[in-house]
């Protein structure tokens, strides 16, 4: 359907090329989490195919696309700190297009927000509204008339099946992220999400294998199963018994496409982490010993007002039961700190908890009120300087969990995918460990190469080794 649009704005460019004497070139800008960097990677698909060149900044380009994130107040002031950059590029270049999509088009009231104060952008596009980017650059270009499309009426993603997947221009050669279910059904209490991305829908299994299968065949090596809760997967099968799969099962499957060594997936919700997704991360080769797992707080109480389903104990007798089924697994973490009503003694359950967890990472937060969310309700009480001062020892008490961790694997041979980013000053490649742990290393080793290195130095937040 879409392909249609995709002549049409092929058109285009060929006419632009005619003009200008070369092609067009785009850049996106991508804010926000994996599924966005994905998503990034199919509206880039859409638009080589479409014709145009890849540029590597704003400057010189003809079409700039920002695609945004909203989940806290910091990720879209630095947006709009950026879009003005677009604003003067248009003054000289009048053949620019100007798109902004993503979560941060999808709130309330916000698409007339821009269309006011931001005249410059001539499309604004939800996320799920990105499959009819063809379609809409081929009307903006024939009336040259800007709009908003955030309706959220039109097909899910899935139903272009593999079809969107051909489209898509990736990142790394090595690695790619999949979808396996979009929007979250969560609600946590502070949380923006289910409201710009809507109620979870998992993607059918077959749909989810079969675009695997294209990128294990088009050289992918690392494949990395994406959903804001990847554990609630529950996708429709196939064949005659039509049974729905479970993220385990989904797992299983995955490991038996041929070319993909290794199996990583995000996110996971601790309430539905099920024994046989245990099983599964301790019997596949493939699936890497890895799980993210935001605990958000320590504090019993401070959790049941988030509305996360669990209780500290109950989280942290998750992290031990991972342990003791998945040896040397790598268990990561969110948290946030200053959320509403949190006492000195709420973050002194959350430094417990750290302590106890162990974590081998953790993405630190503080909390942002985020309109039309429950906790945007409640009265905020604590001091800048408190949250500030607890955010510090926070990270002061992970980072010395991280040194040990990180010690711990001194003189140890691990396994590194060697990463595609240029080697550093002092010729040092980078790579992961199966546990995603980043290495700096000293040998040669093509990106997607799984190399053998033995670690001669622990730095807070990365190991250094020699190939072996
Ligand atoms: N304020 C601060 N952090 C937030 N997160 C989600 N919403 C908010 C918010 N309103 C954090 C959570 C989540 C991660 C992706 O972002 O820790 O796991
Ligand atoms: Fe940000 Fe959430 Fe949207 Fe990802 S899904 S871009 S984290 S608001």
């Amino acid at each position: 359907m879409q392909s249609e649009y995709v002549k049409r704005v092929g058109e285009y460019t060929n006419d632009f090329f005619d003009r200008r004497g070369r092609r067009p070139k785009f850049f996106i800008k991508t804010y926000g989490c994996q599924m966005n960097v994905r998503e990034s990677e199919q509206l880039a698909g859409m638009l080589v195919a479409m014709g145009f060149l890849r540029n590597g900044s704003e400057n010189g380009s003809d079409l700039i696309a920002y695609n945004t994130c909203c989940i806290r107040q910091n990720a879209e002031n630095k947006t709009i700190g950026n879009i003005g950059l677009a604003k003067f590029y248009k003054e000289t270049n009048p053949d620019l297009t100007v798109v902004f999509c993503g979560c941060m088009a999808r709130q309330p009231g916000y698409a007339d927000y821009l269309q006011k104060n931001h005249p410059y952008i001539d499309i604004i596009l939800g996320t799920n509204e990105r499959w009819r980017f063809p379609e809409h650059l081929a009307a903006y270009f024939n009336e040259k008339r800007s709009f908003a499309d955030i309706s959220d009426a039109y097909g899910e993603p899935s139903d272009y099946g593999v079809d969107a997947g051909v489209l898509v221009s990736r990142n790394h050669r090595h690695k790619a992220g999949v979808s396996v279910s979009y929007g979250c059904g969560n609600f946590c209490s502070y949380c923006i999400v289910p409201r710009v991305r809507g109620m979870e829908r998992s993607r059918a299994a077959s749909d989810v294998l079969a675009e695997a299968e294209a990128l294990a065949q088009d050289g992918v090596r690392e494949l990395t199963l994406l959903g804001q809760n990847v554990n609630s997967y529950n996708g429709e099968g196939s064949g005659i018994a039509c049974e729905s799969v479970s993220f385990a099962r989904l797992l299983e499957m995955a490991d038996g496409i041929g070319g993909i060594e290794r199996i990583r997936f995000l996110t996971s919700h601790p309430k539905d982490f099920s024994r046989d997704l245990i099983d599964a991360m301790g019997s596949l080769n493939k699936v890497c010993k890895s799980v993210h797992l935001p605990m958000q707080s320590g504090s019993t109480k401070i959790l049941e007002a988030m509305n996360r389903k669990y209780t500290k104990e109950q989280y942290l007798g998750l992290v031990d039961l991972l342990r003791a089924s998945v040896p040397g697994v790598s268990v990561t973490t969110d948290i946030i700190v200053g959320y509403p009503g949190e006492t000195e003694e709420d973050f002194c359950e959350t430094l417990d908890a750290v302590n106890q967890a162990g974590f081998e990472g953790a993405f630190t937060f503080i909390y942002s009120k985020r309109e039309g969310t429950p906790s945007s309700k409640i009265p905020y009480d604590l001091r800048e300087e408190t949250v500030k001062e607890r955010f510090e020892r926070l990270i002061g008490t992970l980072n010395l969990i991280l040194l040990k961790k990180n010690e711990s694997m001194l003189s140890k041979t691990l396994a590194v995918m060697a990463e595609d980013d240029p080697p550093g000053a002092d010729g040092a490649l980078t790579g992961r460990t199966d546990g995603n742990a980043l290495v700096h290393f000293y040998g040669a080793a093509s990106p997607g190469e799984i190399v053998e290195v033995k670690i001669t130095e622990a730095k807070t937040f990365y190991l250094v080794g020699e190939r072996v």
